[in-house]
Order: structure tokens, then C-alpha cells, then sequence
């Protein structure tokens, strides 16, 4: 009998059945303590839903808006570095789960699958996210190509032009596709389906880099030219250079602290997301629930502001709305599903946190998401820190 499956968690303990150790660690991570990483979610808990009763709760709705388009629910697919190697073909995979669902989905410019790969496969156009690299000439170039592939926004991240460490990752020698030790033939052999997955696959490698820069051919030349590339020299400056070039939406991610909020509404974004990178990056930083509200503050009037960093529930959704998220993002919560189940892992996930949503917005007295406000919750009276 397939397994019932009622919340993401039971995504996650799949997840972890099928997927070597190596990539479902690299998935599971935070940087350094993990202190984050933990906060992220353990800082969702500290708020509480408001219950109220006696409303009418016909004609309820979850959809809003993002960038103007209407979607199904106030979530997107985060852009998730290695979504291939979770899952055979899983860029393309997750694309048309979203496509289907009817939010959207981003690729990461450290995806397996190629953007004209994805774009092939994929019926409706998604987002790029560019991390900014050294070379000039793969910078504009991938810019293009994701114009060509008529991706309708691109997604800058900010927060990654220094890697934080995270110890799992160094200890598995974490690599894309995985290196043939001893230890990862063991491992791999203990996930047989995985194995058998991605050898009927051609996708193993970062097929937006292979290929595309001069020099690099093969898994030593690239986790080589990966490690030198993220540009250190990423500035406002190059942000609006880079706003310029590519002339379309522009929603940067990343952001933690109100006055870089300022500075990204300033330079024109339609979009920004707050997030601490799941708490991959900066290990000490706040959760990204609690910086929200005084983000929310600063630009609210002038931009979107997405969050992502914690979602594991539509709970979750419910109150990242509730402290002024006009959307949220999720990433590991699809890649449970991805690694799981694959296509139809990403759809369950969607699913489930659709109908948490759902039912906690009628539980709360609310009929539409667009509708979500502070007094739908309730929130302890030092929840954002009196830091000085
Ligand atoms: C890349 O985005 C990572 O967090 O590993």
C-alpha cells in the first residue's frame, strides 16, 4: 500500500529513505552551528494563530498575486542549487508541478537541468536566479539566455557571494554528480532506486555552467571554477547594472536588514524576498520571520516583500501573511517532496500546505488569503528582539 502521507514531515522521512546521505544532508544543512538554520522554524512556533468562530466561511480563496499575476496560493518555488541530483530530471520535474499547480517555480543558475532544458519541458515560463559571478562573459551571457528562454523574472541573490560552511558537506565531499569513493558506491548502493534513476538519466552535472564556460569539462574543472567564481565586488552599484541589462521584473533575494531594504527598494525592485538562505549563510543571523515585520515596515508601501527561510506548514504561510509577506518561498519543503516522490512529491507538497492554509484561514475567521492581517495572529510582545 502507498503510504499516506499528511503533513511535509512524512515528505521528509521518505526523503530521507530513498536520497544518499550526501545529498539529503546538503538539503538539511545550515551553516556552522546550524543556530539559523533551527531559529527559522523554532521562531514560527513562538507565533500563534488567532481562533475565531460564527464567520461565514463560504467562497474562501488562497490565491493572491505575485508580480502582478494572479497564483494559486501565496507560495513559490525557491531556486535550489543540485535539484537534479534529488531527483532524476528534478528542475524539470518541479517546473511542471508548479505549472500545473499554478505558482512559480525558479531555477537556479546552480541547477542540473539547463534553463533551455527547463524551458522546454516546462508549459508556462519561470524564474531565473542569477548568482553574480567573476566572469563577466558568463554573467551577460546567462543573462540572455534566460531572455531567450522567456523567463519572466529574474531572482538576484545577494547573500551568497561568500559561501557559509556547513560541516556536512565538507565531511561527505559533497559534489555534483557524486565522486566514485568507496564510501559513495556503499551509500548509493543502499538507494537503489535513486542509483538506477539517475543513471537512465543524461542530467548529472551543472548544465548551465558545463558547456557554457570556456575550460570547464568535467567535474574537476568545475567544482574548480564554482569555488573561485561567486564575485566578491557584487555592489548596488552592480546590482543596477545588472537591473539594467536585463530590463524586466527584478526581485532580489536576500535580504535581511531594513536599510538594505531601503537600498533594494531604491534601486528599483519590484521584488524582494527576505531571507537569511535557510540559514545556509550567515549562521547568528535572525530568522527571517522575525526580521520580516520591520522590512515589511520600511518598504512595504513601495515594493513586494516575499519571505522564505521556515515555511514547513500552510500554518506557516498563514502567519508570514499575518506580519506583512505578501508571498512566501519554500525550498526544502518541495525538495522533501521531490526526493520522495518526484513529480507527484512536489504536487503532494503543494497540496498539503494548500489545504493547511486553507483550513487554518477558515479556522482564523479569514475567506481570503488576500485578506490575512496582523489580527489573524497573535504575536509575543518582544517576538522581533529589543536588540541594540
Ligand atoms: C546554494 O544556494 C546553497 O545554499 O547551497
Amino acid at each position: 500500500m502507498p503510504p499516506v502521507i499528511t503533513c511535509i514531515d512524512d515528505l521528509k522521512q521518505l526523503y530521507k529513505k530513498r536520497t544518499p546521505k550526501m545529498f539529503y544532508d546538503y538539503c538539511e544543512s545550515g551553516s556552522y552551528t546550524e543556530q539559523t538554520f533551527k531559529e527559522n522554524t523554532t521562531d514560527f512556533a513562538k507565533i500563534r494563530l488567532r481562533q475565531r468562530v460564527a464567520r461565514d466561511l463560504t467562497g474562501r480563496s488562497t490565491e493572491v498575486s505575485m508580480l502582478g499575476a494572479p497564483v494559486t496560493m501565496p507560495v513559490a518555488l525557491s531556486p535550489v542549487g543540485s535539484t537534479g541530483m534529488q531527483w532524476p530530471d528534478g528542475e524539470i520535474k518541479a517546473a511542471r508541478a508548479a505549472a500545473a499547480f499554478g505558482v512559480p517555480f525558479t531555477l537556479s543558475t546552480m541547477s542540473i537541468c539547463s534553463i533551455e532544458d527547463v524551458a522546454a519541458h516546462s508549459p508556462t515560463p519561470f524564474w531565473f536566479q542569477l548568482y553574480v559571478m567573476k566572469d563577466e562573459d558568463f554573467v551577460d551571457a546567462i543573462i540572455e539566455r534566460a531572455r531567450a528562454a522567456k523567463c519572466s523574472a529574474l531572482v538576484l541573490t545577494l547573500d551568497l557571494q561568500i559561501m557559509g560552511q556547513r560541516h556536512k558537506d565538507l565531511k561527505n565531499g559533497l559534489t555534483s554528480p557524486p565522486r566514485l569513493t568507496i564510501p559513495n558506491i556503499i551509500n548509493m548502493a543502499t538507494k537503489p532506486a535513486w542509483s538506477l534513476g539517475m543513471a537512465r538519466t543524461p542530467r548529472r552535472t551543472f548544465r548551465n555552467i558545463v558547456g557554457h564556460v570556456k575550460g570547464v569539462t568535467d567535474l574537476a574543472d568545475l567544482t574548480k571554477w564554482a569555488n573561485e567564481q561567486f564575485d566578491p565586488m557584487l555592489d548596488w552599484g552592480k546590482v543596477r547594472r545588472i537591473r539594467d541589462q536585463w530590463g524586466g521584473k527584478l526581485i532580489l533575494k536576500g535580504i535581511l536588514d531594513a536599510d538594505d531594504a531601503r537600498m533594494a527598494a531604491e534601486v528599483g525592485a519590484d521584488a524582494m524576498i527576505v531571507s537569511n538562505h535557510g540559514g545556509r549563510q550567515l549562521d547568528g543571523a535572525l530568522s527571517s520571520i522575525r526580521a520580516l515585520p520591520s522590512i515589511v515596515k520600511a518598504v512595504g508601501e513601495q515594493t513586494e516583500v516575499y519571505m522564505d527561510s521556515g515555511i514547513r506548514s500552510g500554518q506557516d504561510v498563514l502567519k508570514a501573511l499575518a506580519l506583512g509577506a505578501k508571498s512566501t518561498f519554500i525550498g526544502r519543503s518541495f525538495i522533501y517532496g521531490l526526493g520522495a516522490m518526484g513529480q507527484a512529491g512536489v504536487t503532494k507538497a503543494l497540496e498539503v500546505i494548500q489545504k493547511e492554509l486553507d483550513v487554518s484561514m477558515a479556522l482564523c475567521g479569514v475567506q481570503k488569503a488576500s485578506d490575512i492581517s496582523r489580527e489573524h495572529v497573535l504575536v509575543p510582545k518582544d517576538f522581533e528582539g529589543d536588540w541594540a
